[in-house]
């Protein structure tokens, strides 16, 4: 049988070996998930709710463990690796609630009596990356179990075994079999099959820009359900009468969390002329300041990239001669390691400033007032996320009306609360995950109407 070595990024040791799950057995998973589907659907929705709960339990019970396995395997960071864990309990815990009110309509109609029905989409095929393995897993299983649907994960090949034990306590916390099932192995052969399966109905999948747009084609043959998550080009809009020091003191971590391998990463810096000497100024200390080292060591604040060859792709965007206006530090030696870097002043057709980087590579550009902003921000195809700095209300929300994209923070960097949806614009993705109304992504709604004349 095949298998894949999952090296650990900081020490490029082995970690474990996880075999590759074949085609063939991939389809027999969809049969499994098929047999389990009308029997999923059936369970009472307050059992359900019951069975999502002791799934986030057992979750929150193997919290430590989850965090060692995404150190080991994906280089995180420990203090984020046990953020990430919990929120994949937080998340099971928020949709648990969903079932006992995933509600319908009664529509006034003449003759009759006409209701709506949320009923579950079927087999649900759900393509995660290697970047943030747990969150990304639960974002979509989260809502697509409570809507009364099996879910088939395949994880990213490098970063498989957080999901491959979530699987494990899935089943200890008494899901039923066939209901969720792991299956690690290639994008091109599990994740290929899910999305040309007849059988599976939907497909979530957060990825690259590229992958993305072939699996769309995939999906428009059998006009499959799906949600595309992808990538990201996100502004970092300073304005001059904004909290510099603050703005200043965010911005690394705004673009170097996990290494910048984040979706989010706020990659470009958009500074008001006037104050761009002094943001600078405050800026490099910040930089130097990152913390990278260890990812087992409680105060690390970034690790390593992901593999060797991601590493040279990230390095590939800092050729000889680059702009390089200052850089932070890595450790030497065995590890994917690259230091957080600031290129500035970068053209605007430079590829670190056009395309996603996703490493540790921030690029800066000063605008003039508040239409420039704009525009500048805009001027991509991608439309994730972005931050607004600015002292004055009025603007802060001009602005963030006016910029393309899904997710916008005033004066802060946050971006992913899972009770508020998230999603991208442009090529940076298709429909919504998280909030209120992730169940709609997972459910048909069908319409019924009841003559009640004689
Ligand atoms: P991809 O190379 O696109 O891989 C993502 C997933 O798709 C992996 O599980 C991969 O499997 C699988 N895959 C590859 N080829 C496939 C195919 N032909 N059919 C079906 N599945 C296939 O992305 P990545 O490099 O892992 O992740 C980085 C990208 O994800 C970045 O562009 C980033 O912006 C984006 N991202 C977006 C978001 C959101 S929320 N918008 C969040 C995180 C990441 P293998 O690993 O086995 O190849």
């Amino acid at each position: 049988m095949a298998t894949f070595t999952v090296l650990n990024p900081a020490t490029e040791q082995a970690v474990t070996s996880v075999p590759l799950v074949s085609a063939e057995e991939t389809d027999a998973a969809i049969a499994r998930a098929v047999a389990a589907q009308a029997a999923w659907r059936a369970v009472a929705p307050g059992e359900r709710a019951a069975l999502l709960r002791a799934f986030a339990d057992a979750v929150d019970a193997h919290l430590d463990e989850l965090a060692s396995l995404e150190v080991a395997c994906s280089g995180h960071p420990v203090g984020a690796a046990r953020w990430e864990a919990g929120n994949i309990r937080d998340v099971l815990r928020y949709y648990s609630a969903a079932p006992e009110r995933l509600l319908g309509a009664q529509i006034p109609v003449p003759g009759g009596l006409d209701v709506t029905f949320k009923e579950p989409v079927g087999v649900v095929g759900l393509i995660v990356p290697w970047n943030f393995p747990m969150p990304i897993l639960g974002w979509g299983l989260a809502p697509a179990l409570a809507a009364g649907n099996p879910v088939i994960a395949k994880p990213a090949e490098r970063t498989p075994l957080t999901a491959i034990r979530i699987g494990e306590l899935a089943r200890e916390a008494g899901l039923p079999d066939g209901v969720f099932q792991v299956l690690p192995g290639k994008g091109s052969v599990v994740g290929q099959r899910l999305v040309d399966h007849e059988a599976v109905r939907k497909i979530v999948f957060t990825g690259s820009t590229e992958v993305g747009q072939q699996i769309m084609a995939g999906c428009a043959r059998q006009v499959k359900r799906l949600t595309l998550e992808l990538g990201g080009k996100s502004a970092n809009i300073v304005f001059a009468d904004a909290d510099l020091e603050k703005a200043a003191a965010s911005a690394p971590s705004a673009v170097f969390d996990n290494a910048g391998q984040d979706c989010c990463a706020r990659s470009r810096i958009l500074v008001q002329r006037s104050v761009y000497d002094r943001f600078m100024e405050m800026l490099e200390p910040a930089v130097k300041g990152v913390r990278v080292g260890d990812p087992a060591s409680a105060d690390t604040e970034m690790g390593p990239l992901i593999s060797a060859e991601h590493r040279a792709r990230v390095a590939s965007y800092v050729p000889q001669g680059a702009p390089v206006a200052f850089r932070g530090s890595a450790p030497d030696g065995p590890g994917y390691w690259f230091p957080p870097t600031v290129l500035a002043p970068v053209r605007r057709d430079d590829p670190a400033y056009t395309e996603e980087v996703f490493g540790p590579v921030v690029t800066v550009v000063p605008f003039g007032d508040e239409a420039d902003a704009i525009a500048i921000a805009n001027d991509s195809p991608y439309g994730l996320s972005g931050s607004i700095w600015t002292r004055d209300v009025g603007r802060a929300i001009r602005v963030a009306r006016a910029v393309e994209t899904g997710n916008l923070s005033v004066n802060s960097h946050s971006s992913v609360r899972y009770w508020a949806p998230f999603g991208g614009f442009k090529q940076s993705g298709l429909g919504r995950e998280l909030g209120p109304d992730a169940l709609d992504a997972f459910t048909e709604t069908k319409n019924v109407f009841i003559a009640t004349e004689e």
